[in-house]
């Protein structure tokens, strides 16, 4: 189990790199290049024969620029837009050297000598010092078996989106996914291995695949999947294993909720099929119990949904006097209704964002899935109805745009773009259910105001609650059992 993420040693050596590699070696930690475990040139070589030539070293740009005492913000800086660092598509094309997500976060990736007082620069020092770009489960095998042999560290990766920076790891063999891209449309799938079960309309996907290049696969089929909201996220590494939410959650449930067969190569070695009929403990572990952590996904097989039109309203409260409470007061009100409008059938985001002057406003996107913007508007309309007749009308605007997209795949480009990767940034989250959300407004507009800080860039409530969610609340799996009866992820998006 703990294969995948062991601990190297984690000392606290304020001295230089090789220093640091020379250090003790008690017998529990992994090996580190320096050290006589370390395989030799030749034993990697080796290893690369065995898998068609798909090991490759993974070389820093130019050490001089990082490594103290040579190290300078600014060549840090350009460091890292070279390397695409700045960049998720380009980030995560190119190889596993920019898997570092949080800076300072103390993460899983720090070498031993990380030295914890530099915030900007030491990403190249997380990296693998090997890496197999694999294209099919032998090669993952063969990687699985060399690092046990030789007690190296195992990561595997696809995009380095890991807020934990746990798709790599210093001193270790990485195995990264992302060229894993075979894709394959079934319409009426069941396991092989379970002729019980109905079937579905399916795709099956390499571990490699990214949503923005699904989205657009399945609407060639005219089919829809269950995405994620930025086309940069892998499809089934970490944002599957880990439950996964999507714009269409409010409707379809999870990523877990459409995973049908799973592929995958065990701690040991082994590669294997895990469903419902087959390892259905692994099948049942995948689903929410974490990427990275009861093997490598090398394939999985998820559902598909016909396409549909979606309609979409995009909102916008903004507070024009300075009463505060008012507005948290209005906020509660809001978030108060989110159970009502989600049973409803809308879905979608809203975040609370400062303005200039730091007071805030609330802008959303709402969406319904094969709904009309005449449907939206009437669940709405009591919202409309509050504001227009109450004290809040004095201190608050409203705005609204209507939108009606003929399938997901507009709907997801005009949307959804690659963000920039950040550095700084912290998000606590809660999930909040009905209880949560209408017991006491007050004390809700309370706690939002007293957490609110110039520190925060927003409040993101994703609005995903619902018939999706709940309509798979019988079905055993490792996902956090909370999510069933969440209508808002409820996130504070913080600078550091
Ligand atoms: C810009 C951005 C937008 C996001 N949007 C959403 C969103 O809309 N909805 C949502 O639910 N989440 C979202 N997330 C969170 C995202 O789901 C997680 O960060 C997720 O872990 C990313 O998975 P990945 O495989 O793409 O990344 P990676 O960093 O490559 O991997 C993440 C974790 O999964 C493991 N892993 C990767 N591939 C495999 C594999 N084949 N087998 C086993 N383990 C594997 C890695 O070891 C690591 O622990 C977002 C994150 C970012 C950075
Ligand atoms: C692995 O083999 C390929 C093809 O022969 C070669 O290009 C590559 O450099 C080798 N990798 C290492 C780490 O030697
Ligand atoms: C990884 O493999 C893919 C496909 O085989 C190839 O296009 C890509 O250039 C390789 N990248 C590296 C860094 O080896
Ligand atoms: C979308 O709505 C139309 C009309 O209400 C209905 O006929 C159709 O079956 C719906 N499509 C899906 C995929 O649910
Ligand atoms: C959006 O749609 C609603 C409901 O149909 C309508 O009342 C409103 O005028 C529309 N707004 C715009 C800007 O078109």
């Amino acid at each position: 189990m703990f294969l995948l993420h062991p601990l190297i040693c984690l000392l606290s050596f304020r001295i230089s790199a090789e220093a640091a590699y020379a250090s003790s070696n008690p017998s529990e930690c992994k090996c580190q290049p320096s050290q006589p475990c370390w395989p030799s040139f030749n034993t990697w070589s080796r290893l690369n024969n065995t898998i068609n030539g798909a090991l490759f070293k993974v070389v820093p740009p130019d050490t001089s620029r990082y490594l103290r005492p040579l190290y300078k913000k600014q060549a840090c800086e350009k460091l890292k837009s070279e390397t695409g660092y700045r960049n998720w598509m380009h980030r995560a094309k190119q190889s596993p050297l920019n898997f570092e997500q949080t800076k300072g976060c103390r993460s899983n990736s720090l070498p031993p000598n990380g030295d914890e007082t530099d915030e900007t620069c030491t990403f190249p020092l997380h990296s693998p010092i090997y890496a197999i770009n694999a294209t099919n489960p032998t090669q993952v095998q063969a990687g699985i078996k060399f690092a046990r042999k030789y007690n190296i560290r195992l990561v595997v990766g696809n995009t380095g989106h890991d807020y934990f920076s746990r798709s790599s790891g210093a001193y270790s063999l990485g195995i990264w996914t992302h060229y894993m891209r075979d894709v394959e449309f079934i319409e009426s799938f069941r396991p092989k291995t379970c002729s019980k079960t109905k079937t579905h309309s399916a795709v099956t996907i390499g571990a490699g695949l990214i949503w923005g290049d699904l989205v657009r696969l399945a609407d060639s089929r005219g089919k829809l999947v269950v995405s994620g909201a930025d086309p940069s996220v892998g499809c089934i590494g970490g944002f599957m294993q880990g439950g996964g939410h999507s714009p269409i959650t409010g409707k379809y449930g999870l990523a877990v909720d459409q995973l049908l067969e799973i592929h995958i190569v065990t701690p040991s070695g082994q590669y294997i099929t895990a469903n419902e009929c087959e390892n259905p403990e692994y099948f049942w572990a995948l689903r929410g119990g974490g990427g990275g952590t009861f093997g490598i996904v090398t394939s999985a097989t998820i559902k598909t949904y016909p396409t549909q039109p979606i309609a979409m309203v995009r909102q916008r409260f903004d507070l024009t006097s300075s009463n505060t409470d008012i507005w948290w007061d209005w906020v509660a009100y809001l978030q108060y209704d989110i159970p009502r409008i989600s049973e409803a059938g809308i879905m979608g985001y809203s975040f609370i964002l400062p303005d200039e002057t730091r007071k805030a406003g609330w802008a959303s996107i709402l969406t319904m899935v094969n709904g009309t913007i005449e449907e939206i508007a009437n669940i709405m309309q009591p919202v409309s109805t509050k504001l227009a007749n109450s004290k809040y009308k004095e201190h608050i605007t409203y705005h609204q745009e209507n939108y009606s997209f003929p399938n997901y795949l507009t709907y997801f480009k005009t949307n959804y773009f690659p963000e920039t990767p950040e550095d700084n940034k912290i998000m606590p989250s809660r999930l909040l259910d009905a209880r949560a959300l209408t017991e006491d407004p007050e004390f809700f507009a309370a706690t939002l105001k007293n957490m609110w800080s110039p520190f925060v860039s927003a409040y993101l409530s994703h609005i995903l609650g619902g018939n999706g969610l709940a309509q798979y609340k019988n079905v055993d799996m490792a996902l956090n059992p909370a999510w069933r009866r969440t209508y808002n992820h409820l996130s504070k998006l913080h600078d550091r």
